[in-house]
């Protein structure tokens, strides 16, 4: 029988994203960001509360009175990081991913000085982890781009993100260094196609059509965005080793989708899956090995969108590599020639695939702990760097009753999902840490719902942004606690 091959040091926590849960977007100081416009990045994403005004030339924000934006209350984390992370500590986390919110740092992406107030925030917030005995895992950007920045200069479609964005990462670094090891740069930036405006942070600054904030982006400025954006990843590469040489920073992907599978055996779809997964892995193939790769380049060509690049630029992308790869995961998906590819923060849907089953209605993401154990040896074969699982978990609709709620769908996702990591380390991956997404109910990112719930502790808000934000643990709390206390063996235990 198997036991478990997680090493000493194996970091042990959850993920969380500051636009879900620390609400207060208004306060001390923090800007709207991306996030504060929309309900869910896959549900409005490309509708942004925003509309155009012939006076200024310019979007500026609308919000819709007949939506709930949750996220501006969140789990009102912000307040009550104290308790949340009490919880985390009790579960024996070493280590806790969140987000730094740019806003709250440079509240509209453009000043010279950063606000006070927001860097106090995360001092605070980072010397609670520490003391309770948790590594930060910080990322830098979370869909939490400035919403100013996008309304001025279009965001990343603009170069002068770059130099805006390095102030900020400077800023940030300087401020941390005692206390941050891990660093992310871009969260999920291989979403920037399905979701550019909050998870790419750009916005058509000069629209055909005054209602269509993002829907008639060219291909090529899209790719010109992305351009820049490995262009930031390198550089702050770069200034994270000259700050705190110690400290690791990674890219991050959504890897979902790099568990594909062909539907059958006909060359058309083999060759398709390749082709459908190459969109994704062309962003850590850049990040990590430093060079555009010829499949992405000849597409740019064929389809007229290359970006404008110099060797110097190209230079910086090649020196400096990221140090190991974070990523998510949450389900498979099947490719198939004779149909189309949709997607959502899950990752990407196609064809079903008859042998596995799904998380419960309405969300319905297929369930597929061996496909994690595909990704991480296929990240392990094409790039040999650490991997960092940061993202994985399952969303249920759960309603608090008088009784503990009994989450075993959620057990069951971790332990088979855990196995199956156990499994990969056997492989020969270098696997550093497992951080479960939403350890606490947070608001969801694609669909801006409360009622999608992930965590270990139930939070008392609803989709209708009403409830008493009371904290209660559900059933899995134990068992992942029990998970991290044995470093692994509990998996191997019957329940
Ligand atoms: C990832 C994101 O795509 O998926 C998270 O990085 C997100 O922000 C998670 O919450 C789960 O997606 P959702 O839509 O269920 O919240």
């Amino acid at each position: 029988m198997m036991k478990s091959q997680f090493k000493d040091k194996f970091l042990w926590g959850g993920a969380v994203a500051a636009n879900q849960l620390e609400g207060a977007w208004l306060e001390d100081g923090k800007g709207p960001n991306v996030s504060d416009v929309v309900v869910g990045i896959h549900k409005d994403g490309r509708y942004p509360a925003l509309k155009w005004n012939a006076t200024t030339n310019k979007w500026e924000i609308s919000l819709d009175k007949n939506k709930v934006y949750l996220t501006h209350d969140g789990i009102d984390f912000y307040h009550r990081y104290k308790e949340d992370l009490g919880y985390m500590a009790e579960m024996g986390f070493n280590a806790f991913r969140t987000s730094i919110s740019w806003s709250r740092i440079f509240p509209t992406g453009l000043e010279d000085i950063p606000n006070e107030a927001g860097l106090k925030f995360y001092d605070d917030l980072f010397d609670e982890m520490i003391r309770l005995g948790m590594e930060p895992v910080i990322t830098l950007s979370h869909y939490e781009t400035p919403l100013q920045l996008l309304i001025e200069t279009g965001g990343w479609t603009d170069k002068g993100t770059i130099e805006r964005w390095m102030k900020y990462v400077n800023v940030v670094f300087n401020r941390y260094k005692t206390k941050v090891k891990y660093w992310m740069t871009f969260n999920e930036i291989n979403n920037i196609y399905r979701m550019p405006f909050a998870a790419g942070g750009i916005l058509d600054i000069n629209p055909i059509d005054k209602n269509e904030p993002v829907a008639n982006l060219s291909q090529k400025s899209i790719n010109q965005a992305i351009h820049y954006i490995f262009i930031a990843n390198a550089l702050t590469v770069k200034l994270c080793r000259e700050i705190n040489p110690d400290a690791k920073i990674g890219c991050m992907l959504s890897f979902s989708s790099c568990a594909t599978y062909p539907n059958t055996t006909n060359p058309i779809d083999v060759m398709g899956t390749l082709q459908y997964r190459h969109q994704n892995l062309f962003f850590s193939d850049v990040m990590s090995n430093g060079e555009y790769p010829g499949y992405m380049l000849r597409q740019w060509r064929e389809n007229d969108s290359m970006p404008e690049m110099v060797q110097e630029e190209l230079d910086i992308i090649k020196a400096y590599t990221v140090d190991h790869i974070a990523l998510s995961y949450y389900r498979s998906a099947v490719y198939s020639a004779d149909a189309s590819m949709t997607h959502d923060t899950g990752g990407a849907a196609g064809v079903k695939n008859p042998y596995l089953k799904s998380s419960p209605l309405p969300w319905a993401w297929p369930i597929d702990p061996v496909g994690l154990r595909y990704v991480l040896n296929e990240l392990t074969d094409r790039y040999h760097k650490p991997l960092f699982i940061v993202e994985n978990g399952i969303g249920l609709d759960e309603v608090q009753g008088p009784d503990m709620i009994d989450d075993q769908d959620r057990i069951q996702y971790i332990q088979d999902h855990l196995v199956q990591v156990n499994e990969a380390i056997a492989d020969g991956c270098d696997v550093i840490g497992y951080l479960y997404w939403g350890p606490i109910d947070v608001v969801s990112a694609g669909t801006g719902e409360m009622r999608k719930r992930y965590g270990f502790v139930y939070v008392d808000r609803f989709n209708d942004g009403m409830g008493t934000l009371e904290r209660r643990t559900k059933k899995s709390f134990e068992y992942y606690k029990n998970i991290i206390k044995s470093n692994g063996e509990h998996l191997f235990k019957s329940q």
